[in-house]
């Protein structure tokens, strides 16, 4: 497919009013997306884990205009309250997919928002905000279109989302999902999420991610700054051939359950992302030394006890710790005696593994 299948032919059906709300996961990746090119084009391919109790709900109530304005027309609310803040941002959103979705300009739109988690925990919100958005507006045109097929709905939202944010691009399926092209894996390609077609061994199932919230603050690096510092990075290039290895990878390792490889290569990966953003210029450490205490734990106590956990990094200091649903008592133990002490006022986020977005 290309950009172009997305742009629809004049609409069959007028719909003058309605309300629509999705509920969307955030996502955390094994293999990261870091790096893109122009019209949020990933520099390599990325896939994650769709996770399941982070997540925003978004609904959008619309009434067709007397006349179309010249600009786009929209309330937006977050955690009920208007939130003028974050309008730049939907309103570049509709800018760069208004071609893909040619009644925006029609309508008023009256968008609430929340998310699951605190505000203020230094969890992104861009994947599942970005993702629930485009859901709504998916749903507003295939009234429009009433003969769309599900698949097609899937890939456009998907599509959509990462035009907003190019992670929130895996957040509409579950439970893995794989965005860029990689020639190992058939379906994928740049312009939206897959879900990830090969087969997947029953350890990863219910898979746990239990979210250390060590830094709640804003982030110290927008993420659109940290992909463009790729561009001139002096390490990109063998960067991007060691995330299409690693997929290539992963596709035993998820066929055979294999936990150890698994570790070594999401462990491998959040570290390479974290290295890239030291060897840039300007450079950045987003960890913080708390950050670094609970990976040096997560070492000794898997040296210790054989478990099979393992932690993976955001751009930033949060520490997300993952492990096989099996393993759960032991692990969450460890992670109350342990590692709990290192979280800002003790907070952290249990969580798994997901299985997409859904209507509400
Ligand atoms: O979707 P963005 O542009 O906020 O980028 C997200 C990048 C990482 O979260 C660091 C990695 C990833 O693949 O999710």
């Amino acid at each position: 497919m290309t950009e172009k299948d997305f742009i629809p032919l004049p609409y069959s059906h007028e719909h003058s009013e309605g309300k629509v709300t999705y509920k969307s996961p955030s996502n955390i990746a094994l293999v990261k997306y870091w790096g893109k090119k122009e019209h949020q084009i990933p520099a390599n391919p990325s896939i994650s884990f769709t996770l399941d109790a982070c997540a925003t709900t978004t609904t959008i109530a619309y009434k067709k205009l007397e006349n179309p304005t010249p600009n786009f027309s929209f309330d937006l609310w977050f955690e009920g309250k208007p939130k003028e803040t974050f309008k730049p941002k939907i309103e570049i959103f509709f800018k760069r997919i208004e071609k893909y979705l040619p009644f925006l300009k029609e309508y008023h739109f009256v968008i609430e928002t929340s998310n699951s988690f605190p505000h203020s925990s230094g969890i992104a919100s861009s994947a599942s905000g970005m993702s629930a958005l485009a859901l709504c507006l998916m749903h507003i045109e295939k009234e429009r279109m009433p003969s769309m097929e599900k698949d097609f709905f899937t890939k456009k939202a998907s599509f959509l989302a990462r035009l907003g944010s190019g992670s929130a691009c895996r957040s509409i399926e579950g439970d893995l999902v794989q965005w860029g092209h990689h020639e190992n894996t058939v379906g994928s390609s740049n312009l939206y999420g897959i879900k990830y077609p090969y087969s997947v061994h029953s350890v990863f199932n219910n898979y746990h991610d239990t979210i250390l919230l060590v830094d709640k603050g804003q982030k110290k690096v927008s993420s659109s700054v940290g992909h463009d510092l790729m561009h001139q990075h002096p390490f990109a290039k063998n960067r991007f051939v060691q995330a299409h290895e690693n997929l290539t990878k992963l596709r035993t390792v998820f066929a055979q359950g294999d936990l150890k490889k698994f570790i070594e290569i999401v462990e491998s990966e959040a570290l390479t992302l974290h290295a890239m953003m030291m060897t840039s210029l300007p450079y950045f450490v987003l960890m913080k030394p708390e950050t670094l205490q609970i990976i040096n734990k997560i070492w000794d106590f898997r040296a210790s006890s054989g478990a099979n956990i393992c932690f993976t990094l955001d751009a930033g200091a949060n520490v997300h710790v993952l492990y096989p649903a099996a393993e759960k008592e032991e692990i969450i133990t460890f992670i109350k005696n342990e590692l709990v002490v290192y979280c800002e006022n003790g907070q952290y986020i249990c969580d798994r593994i997901g299985f997409g977005a859904k209507k509400m």
